[in-house]
């Protein structure tokens, strides 16, 4: 009797530590609220919420994640598959899957790796920029798999630079690097790289040329580039990949340029201008062939890299030649436009439907009307989750944020066009706080994998924002927002699968449902 409990009051301890243990892997986050409609989460050098990589229940048990205008973040909840026969809500939203109806597949999630993003991250000690990477890319933080590098200086930077300034110099013999590069790029990635899992992918894209390049001799438009420089211009990208391949960093991809339309505009953003038969020429005659013909053939080739507007004018413009339908791999879209209807994806999609869309760039906050940063709002969680959603079903392979993390003003930016990010870094407080942002975006970054594919959804009538995809792992993920004031009730059933879930969304929330 005394060995039976002993024995018991061992397996009691064994479980209370590996509660307790498992408990502190799971931090939950310390909210602050500035006074608008949610909180932040605040994380300094010792402490930072995070979301462990969850593991898949047996059949007939979903897990499901949500985060909520009222607070919940990333809030687990395990429940059980519903039996047939149990009585049924009258007014739930029945949402329908269908998952032997197949969309594209997921290339991946990331931001962008702007200079502003590196001084931000290098003014924080070594503990809270470990923390704030760690968020972004380990297995216990977003896992962002795949992010853009500007190719020299962008609005978010200190000034305007490229790698090639002062006297014309075709040759490109003066090309090197910057110090934004050795001091925030370079260790930044290596960084990320280390701390992610999987492969982390990168794709490159330059916003202006050397001023030298360019009709105005200005980093800003609006300008074209020199005829006489089409040539030198691409023989920069290459140079650009081959300066960081001798860093030891690969690209994935490369964009043919930040948005050229900017460089059509009065702006005071960094650009190069180009009119899509422009652009046809250079990519078939210079870009094109530079790149297929170099080390570095497999690379992606991005058109496009600019708003939704450009979708599929320009592409039809550049396609007319049929070299440049050969190089270009896909197409990159920027949200600024995002007012105009998504269909013109679907559109896109169906005219050329071997070339993969991927949105390259988002940020919530910009332009001179707008409040740049918004500690703990809301809406701005609503605005990311459903561009998301949208782009998604409209064939959209990728989602890509801009700036990590910006300071309380929401730069640095040399031209003032601060903006907002999911992470604000308050370096006076050696602290950072992930804006209600950071877990909208977590919602699809962390369950929805590499690979992952699109499968059908539809809902019995329109009450929230939904998108469904089949894992790699062959578990079924749905996200759904609820963007009304009201619980909705939901009943999830996937016929192919003989799963029905009887589920709530509360009021003003994101929720991502898990299941085998
Ligand atoms: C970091 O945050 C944790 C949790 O809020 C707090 O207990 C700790 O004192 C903070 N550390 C520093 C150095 O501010
Ligand atoms: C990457 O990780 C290795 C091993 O943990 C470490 O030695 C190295 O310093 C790390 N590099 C960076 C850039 O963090
Ligand atoms: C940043 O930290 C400083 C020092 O603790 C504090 O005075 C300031 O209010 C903080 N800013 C924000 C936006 O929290
Ligand atoms: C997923 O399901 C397919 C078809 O049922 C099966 O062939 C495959 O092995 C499964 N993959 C995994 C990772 O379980």
């Amino acid at each position: 009797m005394q060995e039976t409990m002993s024995s018991i009051a061992t397996v009691l301890i064994f479980l209370f530590l590996v509660i307790h243990i498992t408990e502190q892997h799971q931090k939950p986050c310390i909210p602050r609220n500035y006074g608008l409609s949610s909180v932040v989460c605040v994380c300094n050098s010792t402490y930072c919420d995070n979301i462990l990589q969850p593991q898949l229940l047996p059949r007939g048990q979903y897990l499901s994640y949500t985060s909520t205008l009222s607070g919940l973040r990333f809030k687990e909840k395990r429940g059980n598959f519903q039996i047939s026969s149990e009585s049924k809500r009258e007014n739930s939203v029945v949402i329908d899957i269908d998952s032997s109806k197949t969309y594209q597949s997921i290339f991946g999630w990331g931001g962008s790796f702007t200079d502003a993003t590196g001084i931000n991250i290098k003014s924080l000690s070594s503990g809270a920029a470990e923390n704030l990477i760690r968020s972004y890319f380990s297995e216990e933080g977003l896992e962002y798999n795949l992010c853009r590098v500007p190719i020299g200086g962008t609005d978010f930077s200190t000034h305007g630079y490229s790698y090639n300034d002062g006297n014309e110099d075709p040759q490109l013999s003066n090309f090197k690097l910057a110090f934004e590069d050795y001091q925030y790029k370079i260790p930044l990635i290596k960084a990320a790289q280390n701390l992610t899992t999987g492969k982390l992918e990168l794709f490159a894209s330059a916003w202006t040329a050397p001023k030298w390049m360019k009709h105005n001799e200005k980093y800003t438009g609006p300008d074209f580039l020199k005829k006489s420089m089409y040539q030198p211009w691409a023989n920069y990208y290459l140079k650009f990949l081959k300066a960081y391949k001798q860093k030891g960093i690969e690209f994935w991809g490369i964009t043919t340029s930040n948005e050229p339309s900017t460089g059509l505009i009065p702006s005071r953003i960094n650009s190069v201008g180009w009119l899509p038969w422009q652009m046809r020429e250079w990519v078939a005659e210079n870009l094109g062939p530079t790149i297929r013909n170099s080390e570095f053939s497999d690379i992606k080739i991005i058109g496009i890299d600019d708003q939704i507007f450009f979708f599929p004018l320009y592409i039809d413009v550049m396609f007319e030649d049929e070299r440049v339908k050969n190089y270009i791999d896909g197409f990159g879209l920027h949200w600024y436009w995002n007012f105009l209807p998504p269909m013109l994806l679907t559109v896109t999609h169906n005219k050329y439907s071997d070339k993969f869309i991927l949105a390259t760039e988002a940020c919530e906050g910009a332009g001179v009307y707008k409040k740049h940063v918004l500690l703990g709002e809301w809406n701005r969680a609503e605005s990311y989750a459903i561009d998301i959603i949208k782009d998604l079903n409209n064939w959209v392979t990728g989602w890509i944020d801009w700036n990590m993390a910006l300071d309380v003003t929401g730069g640095p930016t040399y031209i003032s066009n601060n903006v907002d990010s999911p992470i604000i870094v308050n370096k006076t407080a050696g602290e950072f706080y992930k804006q209600p942002m950071y877990y909208a975006l977590g919602h699809f970054t962390k369950f929805i994998p590499k690979g992952s594919q699109r499968i059908y959804v539809k809902q019995s009538k329109e009450e929230v924002d939904l998108v469904a995809f089949i894992r790699p792992d062959n578990a079924t993920v749905i996200v759904a927002m609820n963007r009304n004031n009201h619980d909705v009730d939901v009943r999830i059933e996937d016929k192919n699968n003989a799963v029905e879930i009887l589920d709530i969304l509360p009021a003003r929330s994101i929720n991502t449902f898990l299941y085998l």
